[in-house]
């Protein structure tokens, strides 16, 4: 599941199971939260097994249950947009969690805030937090009592944006996406109004203690719609659509379903990786995955396009790159990296590759491999 997807099945939820979040989703969120956090100079953070903020038994704190895992949203008080980062990268980081099968919920106001000062260090600032967790597959009868009570329907398009005449395809997706922003108290108060030079602008209708966190997930929803672009931080700032780039490529397997290993590359930059490349004029997707498998492997494989992963990230700014991974197995060639990009090739078993490929993203893709491997079996 790609963030895009995840923002159209990701709604709160607020009753939560005693299962702990496994190891390696812990491990895989942590990589992400990472990731922000160095982008950002953010100090978001997973705290399991900790369900002090959300037990007290002299305080009702509001709908949820059994909440026992917790993100924190903060960073360094001398940031003006620290709210705003928070809402952004934060969202990033619930649709992260919704991809990898768990529940969540923004939390501002219905928890224990004292209680989660001490994961804060000198000069930093405590934005909100969210509960993330296992919740139960069918909804029970008072979540969905809940639901009804503290929802109502999203804003129109209409009272989202205005500029809607000749407006391109990316801004009324990126509006769709916004439709769906979580916003504390549903208020959703913020317009976005499209320029005549296709540039968007995006101010709040209101201030509250949260308007600047919902900002900030509200501009993220509509980058995700538009399928990428850049904004610039606070009310009123704007966003330029990112031109867009396409590469293709493959996980590449070989033994049996049962018992297999993945070909990982260690590209010039240091980033383990799956191989793959540029799609070059008049090239299919699978041409290009076959053609940059040979170049960067030395590898003659067999492509299997029945397994379609997509990947999206900015290699630069302003820039936005889609891959297509599909899943490979060698058919002959000789192994060897391709100087130019590759520092070095390896087989590894599910286990080793999983912690070394750098990015979450890729990760993802490792999981949705195996999966698709094991269920051959
Ligand atoms: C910054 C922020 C704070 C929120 N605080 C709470 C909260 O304290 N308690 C709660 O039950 N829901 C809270 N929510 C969740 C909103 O009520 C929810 O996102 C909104 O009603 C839309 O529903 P949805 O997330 O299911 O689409 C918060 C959401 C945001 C973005």
């Amino acid at each position: 599941m790609t963030l895009s997807d995840a923002v159209s099945t990701r709604i709160s939820l607020r009753s939560y199971l005693p299962d702990p979040i496994s190891p390696q989703q812990v491990c895989q969120l942590d990589k992400a939260i990472a990731q922000y956090n160095r982008q950002a100079g953010l100090h978001i953070q997973l705290i399991c097994n900790r369900p002090d903020p959300f037990s007290s038994l002299t305080k009702s704190y509001g709908m949820l249950t059994g909440v026992r895992n917790y993100l924190v949203f903060a960073g360094p008080e001398s940031d003006p947009d620290l709210a705003e980062k928070c809402g952004y990268y934060g969202e990033l980081i619930i649709l992260t969690a919704t991809a990898m099968g768990l529940g969540t919920c923004w939390v501002g106001g219905t928890y224990d805030r004292r209680s989660c000062l001490c994961h804060l260090s000198e000069g930093e600032k405590l934005v909100c937090v969210a509960a993330i967790g296992h919740t139960p597959e069918e909804r029970s009868g008072r979540e969905k009592l809940i639901r009804r009570i503290a929802q109502r329907s999203s804003k129109s398009v209409a009272e989202l944006a205005s500029g809607l005449s000749h407006a391109p395809s990316w801004f009324m997706s990126g509006i769709t996406a916004v439709q769906r922003a979580p916003s504390a108290r549903n208020l959703q108060p913020y317009r976005f109004v499209k320029k005549r030079d296709n540039s968007v602008q995006v101010h709040l209708t209101e201030t509250n203690s949260f308007s600047s966190v919902d900002l900030g997930i509200a501009k993220l929803h509509f980058e995700l719609g538009a399928h990428g672009g850049v904004w610039s931080w606070g009310d009123g700032g704007t966003f330029h659509k990112a031109a867009e780039e396409k590469s293709c490529g493959a996980v590449i397997w070989r033994g049996t379903p049962a018992q297999h290993q993945y070909l990982l590359a260690r590209h010039n930059g240091g980033h383990w990786s799956f191989p793959k490349g540029h799609v070059e004029s008049g090239e299919t997707e699978i041409q290009t995955a076959a053609r940059e498998i040979w170049e960067e492997t030395g590898l003659q494989t067999e492509i299997d396009t029945k397994f379609r992963q997509v990947v999206t990230y900015y290699p630069k700014p302003g820039v936005i790159k889609d891959v297509i991974f599909f899943i490979a197995s060698p058919t002959g060639g000789s192994e060897h990296a391709q100087e130019a990009e590759i520092a070095d090739l390896g087989w590894f078993s599910f286990e080793e590759a999983r912690p070394l490929v750098t990015f979450a993203t890729d990760e993802e893709v490792l999981l949705a491999a195996e999966a698709y491997l094991t269920q051959q079996e």
